[in-house]
């Protein structure tokens, strides 16, 4: 809090600021870049972030410390939620208290995701959905809506990889990859927003784009796969620029490498790769689907109510590029 810096240590950052060009000099600039000499960095960093209790709107400031509970009792779809991330993420919408509905194109889901139920007393649906079918993708979403009694929020987790040198890539493995990274997430996301405008309901849609949009990864041939995530990272910018007025949110976020079966195929053609994608990010490890959980529950949650069209980036780092010397990796 302001008021906790102390008398001595505010007039001297006052007595500073008379020294400023004049736009220094403004309340604004003063609360948000000038901090005190000699305050333990925990004080400086609350000194930097806090709002002014004049400043606060009941009405629109989100409730920061209990963001998972603006989950409970609500209802999510989640979209490739039978394994991987998807999985993680179905994980911490029911452990948050929702119900939540799995589409995939599994015959079956992870096993541990029949226990959900009972575990966090919520419901939950699995239906074997391909979502580059339209009628299938929207009879199921449909059917989730009406067991659920309703739907607050939309994760896009469904999608493959398929890797190939670019001059050969075979082009309806390039037609899959691109149907089901970035058809199959416009219309899920399509459906979600008809249904959240049906209803007046400021839902929150955050789809799944990845590092790929952004980076290549050494040795892998994933010109159609980095594309698609590309298309992924731009589409929610689109729709959240066009959905916005109607109070629906939309956001993404960008895992980098992460721990699942979608690197299996890569680790039977080459294990250095995931060697690499253990080494390569700054924090020293490779990701696990839930390490990308927690950032997909805030940006369902309240608590993200400003958070539009934007990506979220959890990587571990590696985005910031290669730091050790590559022939160490
Ligand atoms: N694992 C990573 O390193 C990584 C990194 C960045 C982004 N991602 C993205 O995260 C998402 C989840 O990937 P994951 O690593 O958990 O992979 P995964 O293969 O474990 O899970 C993907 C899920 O999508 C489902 N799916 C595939 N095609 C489908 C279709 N046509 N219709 C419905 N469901 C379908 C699969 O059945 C599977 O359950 C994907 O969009 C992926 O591109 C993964």
């Amino acid at each position: 809090m302001l008021t906790g810096m102390g008398i001595p240590r505010r007039s001297q950052t006052i007595s500073r600021a008379l020294l400023l060009p004049a736009h220094k000099k403004s309340p604004t600039y003063q609360r948000w870049h000038v901090a005190p000499r000699n305050v333990p960095s925990n004080t400086a960093l609350r000194y930097y972030t806090a709002t002014p209790r004049n400043m606060i709107d009941k009405n629109t400031c989100p409730p920061l410390l209990s963001f998972t509970e603006s989950l409970r009792g609500k209802s999510y779809l989640v979209t490739g939620g039978g394994r991987g991330i998807g999985y993680a993420i179905t994980r911490a919408v029911a452990e948050c208290g929702a119900n939540v509905t799995v589409l995939d194109a599994l015959p079956e889901p992870v096993p541990e995701f029949h226990k959900l139920a009972s575990e966090f007393g919520v419901k939950t649906k699995f239906f074997r959905t391909d979502v580059t079918n339209p009628s299938m993708l929207e009879s199921n979403f449909e059917r989730s809506v009406q067991e659920m009694g309703g739907l607050h929020g939309c994760v896009t987790a469904a999608g493959i990889v398929e890797e190939h040198p670019f001059t050969d890539y075979p082009v309806e493995k390039l037609r899959r990859v691109l149907d089901v990274n970035v058809v199959g997430t416009f219309l899920t996301t399509q459906l979600a927003a008809k249904h959240f405008i049906r209803n007046s309901i400021a839902g929150s849609i955050v789809l799944i784009a990845s590092v790929s949009a952004h980076m290549v990864t050494p040795n892998r041939k994933l010109s159609a796969y980095a594309s698609s995530k590309a298309a992924v990272r731009m589409l929610t910018t689109a729709v959240a620029a066009e959905l916005g007025s109607s109070g629906i949110r939309v956001n993404c976020i960008s895992p980098g490498y992460i721990n699942t079966d979608l690197l299996d195929n890569v680790r039977k053609i080459d294990p250095d790769s995931v060697s690499f994608m253990d080494r390569a990010p700054h924090i020293g490890r490779i990701g696990q689907p839930k390490d990308i959980s927690a950032a997909t529950v805030y940006l369902l949650s309240d608590a993200a109510g400003y958070s539009h069209g934007s990506e979220m980036i959890v990587d571990g780092g590696v985005l910031g590029g290669i730091f050790k010397d590559p022939r160490d990796l």
